[in-house]
């Protein structure tokens, strides 16, 4: 049997030819607010205020973001007895940590501020240590977890007291209710697993 050859039409006659119906998607690409800048805002905060809730949000953004990554690593490369129970926990803590991120990029729009957003941002401006590509071992893993609690705490007591300060009340009410009271259960649920406490009496 032989197959009929279908003449090929010029491009001319295949691309449509309205440009109703032809999407603009070679533009040039133009910012509209510079990152480190502010929006005018009927907020009632000074921009001295908002500038600093800006930075301090940013700098917890970029650790949060650090961190829920860490759970995903930690969640899929998690391995020994408690493997199942952990895969979990990890899982649920990392969604948690996902709300958050989201949250606090909002309030720093919300504070007419630029949230940063992309992995290029976060591996320039956090201050988690990277871990390796590699696989560790649960107490590392879980230790690093702890460790990185620990930098955002630190941070957000830090910047609630100097929001309170400025009279920026919603961001110190972000980073007192969201951050500090979410992220210190989760310092207590991983913490537990690295009692050396046996499953079984051994003597
Ligand atoms: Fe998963």
């Amino acid at each position: 049997m032989r197959f009929a050859i279908i003449p090929v039409p010029a491009r001319s006659e295949i691309v449509a030819k309205t440009d109703e119906a032809q999407p603009q998607y070679k533009i040039e690409y133009r910012e509209i607010q510079a990152f480190g800048t502010l929006k005018d805002l009927p907020l009632g905060l000074s921009d001295n205020a908002r500038k600093q809730s800006v930075s301090i949000l940013n700098q917890v953004l970029a650790d949060t973001m650090m961190l829920r990554d860490l759970y995903k690593k930690h969640h899929w490369q998690m391995s020994g007895a408690t493997f199942y129970q952990l895969h979990l926990l990890l899982d649920t803590h990392y969604e948690k940590q996902a709300e958050l991120v989201d949250m606090v990029a909002e309030r720093i729009q919300s504070l007419g501020g630029i949230s940063i957003a992309t992995p290029h941002d976060v591996a320039e401006m956090t201050r988690i240590p990277r871990p390796p590509r590699g696989r560790e071992d649960v107490p590392t893993m879980l230790a690093r977890l702890l460790e990185a609690h620990k930098i955002i705490l630190e941070q957000a007591h830090e910047g609630a007291k100097t929001a309170d300060e400025s009279g920026d009340d919603g961001t110190n009410d972000l980073l007192v209710s969201d951050i500090i009271r979410s992220n210190e259960p989760q310092v207590w649920f991983i913490g537990e697993h690295l009692a050396a406490t046996a499953l079984q009496r051994a003597d």
